[in-house]
C-alpha cells in the first residue's frame, strides 16, 4: 500500500508538469481564438496559396474534359493518371514533404531535409512508374506480404520480418470480436513503418551494411513492442471488452510497470477476460522488457515518465463522460495537447536517438493539430459511441455553454500558429498544411455528402461567415491536395477487408468441398466378391478414410470448378484418382524400407495393423484404381483424356525417383538445388499435377499451364519445407502423424541441413516466388493466394 502510494505520488508529480506545459500552449491557443487573429492571416495565406489549386476554367479545359480527374479509390489507376497528366512529382512532393514534417518532426526550409525529401520523391516515383515497361502498371508490392519479405531480403533482415509476419498473425487472432482486427492491424503497421522512417532517417552513406541490418531489425522489433500499446492498451480499454473492475486492474497493472520499470506479474484477475489478458500481459511484457534493454541508462527514466504522461493523459481523456456538463475548456484540451504530442515524442526516445530540440518543439505544438483534424474525421462515430472529443462535446452543449472553445475556430487556430509562429511562415509548409486542410475538408464532405456537410460546417464556422465562404470556395474549387498516404491508408483498409472476406471464402470452399470429397472416396464393396479383394478393399479404405487434408483434390476441383467451369460430377473420377495415388504414396512412404512410421492420419499405419505385404498390395491397388478412375473420364474428349493419363503416369514415375532420391541422401549434405529438386519431386509435382490435370481437361492455352506449373512448384516445395519444420516443431496429436522422424531416419531436408531458422527463409521465399507466378496467370485465382498463406501458416 505505501509503495503503491509512493509510486502513485511520483506520476503525479511527472504529469504535473507535462500539465503546466501544455496549459501555457493552451492559454496561448486560447488568445488567438478570441482575438481572431488567426482570420486575417490565413485569409491572406489562402489567396495566395489558391493561385496553384484553382484555375479558372478556360475554353481549352473543353476539350480535356474526361481526363480532368481519375478515381482515386483505384490505387494503380490513379498513380497511372497522375503521372500521365504530369502531377506525380508534385504529388509525391507534399505528401513526403508532409511525412517529414508530421512524422520525422522535420523542419521543411531546412536544406538538408529539402535535399532527402527530394531524393525520396525521385525513389518513390522510380518505384511507382518504373521506367522498364515489363513492371510498368504493376502494383507495388511493397503493400503485400510477399513485398514486404522480398525488402527484408534485399536489407538482410528476413528472420526479423518472418517474425514480424508471424507476430501480426496472432495479434490479429487474438483481437477481442469486439474490436475491429483490421484497424487494430493497420495501426500497428502504421506504427511500425512510422518507427523504421525514424531509423531510416537516422542513418546515412556513412552507415556501414552491418550496421544498417542491425538497426532494422531493432526498428521493426521495437515498432512492434511499442505499437502494440495502441490496440492492446488504448484500443482494449477503450472498448466494452473488460469490464470496470478489469479495467482498474488493467489500468493500474500499466501504471506500476511505467511507474517502477518493471511490469508486475499477472495474479487473480477479476473477470472472464482471462484468457485475452494473459496473451496480452505476456505479449506486453516481452514488449517492455524489449524496448528497456534498448535504453541507456540516462535516457530510461525520460522514457519511462513520457510513457507514463502519454499512459495518464490518454486515460483521463478517456475516462470523460459526455453527460458531464462541467468540463472547462481546459479540462477538455489539456489532457489532449498532451497525449497528442507525447505519443509522436515518445518515438525518439524509444529509439534511443539524440535529443533534438527542434524536434521536441515542433512535435510538442504539432500534436493537436493533428488531434483536431482526426476528430473532426471521426466526429458522428464518436457521437454514436458517446466519446468526448471537442468536436462531440461542443455540439451537445453549445447552447448552454457560450464558454466553450468552437474546436473549429481553434483548429484554424492551430493551423496558423503552426504556419507562422512554429514554422516562421516558410512556404512549403504553408502550402502542404493548406493542401492537408482542405482535403480533410473534401474528404469529410465526400464521405457525409453535401447537405451534411453543410449542416455541420453552419454549426461550426457560422461565427466567421466571410473566412468560411473563403474556404467552402477552396473545397468546391480547388485540386492537387490529396496525399498519398491517404491513398495508401484507402487502399490498405480496403486490401485488408477483400483479404479478410477471401479468406473466409477459401475456409468455406475448403471446408465444403473437403466434405463433398470425402464422400466420394470409400471404395465399395459389391457382394458376391472373394474374401480376399474384400480385405483389400478394407485395407484401402482404412487407409482413405483417415482424417486426411485432401488438399490435392480440393485444388483440383477450384480449378476445375470455379476456374474453369467444368461440371462438378464429371471430375469426380479425377478427384478420387488424385487422392487413390496419393494415399498410395503415403502407404509406401510409411513402410519399415522407407520412413518407418507407426501413426498416419490419426491412426497406426496400415503396415501396423496388418503387415508390410499387405501394404505393398494396397499401395498397388490403389494406384491401379487410381488409372481405372482416369479411364473412367467419360464428360471429355478421349484424346484430352489420354493426355491426361500420358501425364499422369510420367508425374508417378517421376514421384518414385524424388522418394528414392530422398531414401538415398540420409546423412549427405545436399546442396540447396538439390534439396528444391528432391522436393519438388517428390511433393510438389502431386501439387502440380492436382492443377495441371484440370487444366488439360479445360483444354487451356499451354502458357497457361506453364504458369500454373511454376506456381505449384515454388508452392509444392513450401508445402514440403513447411512438412519438414512440422516435423520438427510440430505437435503430433495434430498432425496426425509422428514427428521427429526426420532425425530418427537421418534424413536430408531443409530443416536438417540448413536449420529451421534458414528452411523458414527458404520456405518464404518459396512463397513470394509463387506469390509472382500468380500474377503471371491471366485469371486471378484468389483461391490460390490462399492456399499459399494456408500452406505456410498451417499446423497440420
Ligand atoms: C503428406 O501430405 C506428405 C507430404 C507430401 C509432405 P499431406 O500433408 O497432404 O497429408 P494428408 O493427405 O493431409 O494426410
Ligand atoms: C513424403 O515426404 C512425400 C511423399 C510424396 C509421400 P515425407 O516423408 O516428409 O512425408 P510425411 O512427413 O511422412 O507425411
Ligand atoms: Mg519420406
Ligand atoms: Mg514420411
Ligand atoms: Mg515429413
Amino acid at each position: 500500500m505505501h509503495m503503491n502510494e509512493k509510486i502513485t505520488d511520483q506520476g503525479e508529480t511527472v504529469y504535473r508538469v507535462a500539465e503546466l506545459k501544455a496549459a501555457q500552449y493552451f492559454a496561448s491557443l486560447n488568445i488567438q481564438v478570441m482575438d481572431k487573429t488567426y482570420i486575417p492571416a490565413l485569409t491572406k495565406d489562402i489567396l495566395l496559396w489558391k493561385r496553384n489549386h484553382v484555375h479558372k476554367i478556360s475554353w481549352l479545359s473543353f476539350f480535356s474534359r474526361g481526363k480532368k480527374s481519375a478515381d482515386s479509390r483505384d490505387y494503380d489507376k490513379y498513380i497511372a493518371w497522375l503521372n500521365d497528366n504530369g502531377k506525380l512529382d508534385d504529388y509525391l512532393d507534399r505528401s513526403i514533404s508532409y511525412i517529414y514534417m508530421r512524422d520525422l518532426g522535420k523542419a521543411l526550409d531546412d536544406p538538408r531535409t529539402k535535399a532527402r525529401i527530394q531524393r525520396v520523391v525521385t525513389d518513390t516515383k522510380n518505384h511507382l512508374v518504373p521506367s522498364d515497361a515489363t513492371v510498368r502498371g504493376s502494383r507495388p508490392e511493397s503493400i503485400s506480404v510477399a513485398g514486404f519479405f522480398r525488402w527484408a531480403q534485399k536489407e538482410g533482415i528476413e528472420t526479423t520480418a518472418i517474425w514480424l509476419i508471424e507476430k501480426l498473425k496472432n495479434v490479429a487472432t487474438h483481437i477481442p470480436k469486439e474490436m475491429d482486427a483490421d484497424q487494430a492491424e493497420r495501426k500497428l503497421i502504421k506504427i511500425i513503418v512510422g518507427v523504421v522512417l525514424h531509423v531510416v532517417e537516422d542513418m546515412d552513406e556513412n552507415t556501414t551494411s552491418a550496421e544498417r541490418t542491425r538497426r532494422l531489425d531493432e526498428a521493426i522489433r521495437i515498432g512492434y513492442s511499442y505499437g502494440l500499446t495502441y490496440p492492446f492498451i488504448d484500443d482494449l480499454l477503450d472498448s466494452k471488452v473488460l469490464t470496470a473492475p478489469e479495467k482498474e486492474q488493467y489500468s493500474s497493472m500499466i501504471r506500476t510497470a511505467l511507474l517502477t520499470g518493471g511490469v508486475p506479474e499477472l495474479n487473480e484477475w477479476p473477470g472472464m477476460n482471462m484468457e485475452i489478458i494473459q496473451y496480452v500481459h505476456a505479449e506486453l511484457t516481452n514488449a517492455f522488457e524489449y524496448i528497456k534493454s534498448l535504453q541507456k541508462p540516462e535516457t530510461e527514466t525520460t522514457f519511462f515518465e513520457q510513457s507514463y504522461v502519454f499512459f495518464h493523459s490518454q486515460d483521463i481523456d478517456r475516462n470523460k463522460e459526455i453527460n458531464n456538463t462541467e468540463y472547462s475548456n481546459e479540462e477538455l484540451y489539456i489532457p489532449i495537447i498532451i497525449k497528442s504530442s507525447s505519443s509522436r515524442l515518445i518515438v525518439r526516445s524509444v529509439i534511443g536517438a539524440q535529443a533534438d530540440e527542434g524536434f521536441d518543439e515542433r512535435t510538442f505544438y504539432y500534436g493537436i493539430y493533428n488531434q483536431l483534424a482526426d476528430d473532426f474525421a471521426d466526429m458522428f462515430d464518436d457521437m454514436k459511441d458517446g466519446a468526448v472529443t471537442p468536436y462531440t462535446y461542443y455540439l451537445k452543449y453549445r447552447h448552454e455553454r457560450s464558454d466553450l472553445i468552437n474546436p473549429y475556430e481553434l483548429y484554424w487556430t492551430v493551423i496558423c500558429h503552426l504556419i507562422h509562429n512554429v514554422y516562421h511562415s516558410d512556404s512549403k509548409t504553408l502550402e502542404v498544411i493548406l493542401d492537408r486542410a482542405i482535403n480533410g475538408l473534401k474528404r469529410c464532405k465526400a464521405r457525409i455528402g453535401t447537405e451534411k456537410y453543410n449542416e455541420i460546417m453552419g454549426i461550426f464556422a457560422s461565427g466567421n461567415p466571410e473566412f468560411n465562404q473563403l474556404v467552402q470556395q477552396m473545397v468546391r474549387k480547388a485540386d492537387q491536395v490529396d496525399f498519398f498516404d491517404k491513398l495508401l491508408r484507402d487502399q490498405i483498409n480496403t486490401d485488408l477487408k477483400n483479404n479478410r472476406k477471401e479468406k473466409e471464402d477459401f475456409q468455406r470452399t475448403v471446408h465444403t468441398v473437403r466434405d463433398q470429397i470425402n464422400e466420394l472416396l470409400k471404395i465399395p464393396r459389391p457382394d458376391g466378391i472373394p474374401p480376399m479383394k474384400e480385405s483389400l478393399i478394407e485395407a484401402a479404405n482404412y487407409s482413405l478414410t483417415g482424417d486426411g487434408k485432401r488438399i490435392r483434390p480440393i485444388l483440383t476441383w477450384v480449378l476445375g470448378v470455379e476456374v474453369y467451369g467444368l461440371q462438378p460430377a464429371a471430375i469426380e473420377p479425377l478427384l478420387r484418382s488424385l487422392e487413390f495415388m496419393h494415399t498410395a504414396s503415403l502407404i509406401f512412404d510409411d513402410l519399415p524400407s522407407q520412413d518407418n512410421a507407426s501413426t498416419r492420419r490419426g491412426r497406426p499405419t496400415l503396415h501396423q495393423v496388418h503387415n508390410s505385404a499387405t501394404a505393398e498390395l494396397t499401395g498397388l491397388y490403389l494406384i491401379q484404381k487410381a488409372i481405372q478412375e482416369q479411364a473412367s473420364l467419360k464428360a471429355f474428349n478421349p484424346e484430352t483424356v489420354l493426355a491426361l493419363m500420358r501425364y499422369s503416369a510420367e508425374k508417378a514415375e517421376d514421384m518414385c525417383m524424388g522418394q528414392v532420391m530422398d531414401l538415398q541422401s540420409k546423412g549427405i549434405p545436399l546442396t540447396l538445388e538439390q534439396l528444391n529438386m528432391m522436393c519438388f519431386y517428390k511433393t510438389g509435382l502431386a501439387f502440380e499435377a492436382s492443377l495441371v490435370m484440370p487444366a488439360i481437361l479445360a483444354e487451356v492455352q499451354p502458357a497457361e499451364i506453364t504458369a500454373l506449373k511454376t506456381f505449384a512448384y515454388h508452392a509444392g516445395i513450401a508445402f514440403q519445407i513447411k512438412d519438414d519444420l512440422l516435423d520438427l516443431e510440430g505437435d503430433h496429436q495434430l498432425l496426425g502423424k509422428n514427428t521427429r522422424m526426420d532425425v530418427e531416419n537421418n534424413n536430408s531436408t531443409f530443416v536438417s541441413i540448413l536449420g529451421p531458422e534458414a528452411a523458414r527463409i527458404e520456405m518464404w521465399d518459396h512463397y513470394c516466388h509463387a506469390v509472382e507466378a500468380l500474377g503471371a496467370i491471366p485469371r486471378k485465382i484468389t483461391f490460390l493466394k490462399h492456399l499459399l498463406d494456408y500452406i505456410i501458416s498451417r499446423n497440420r
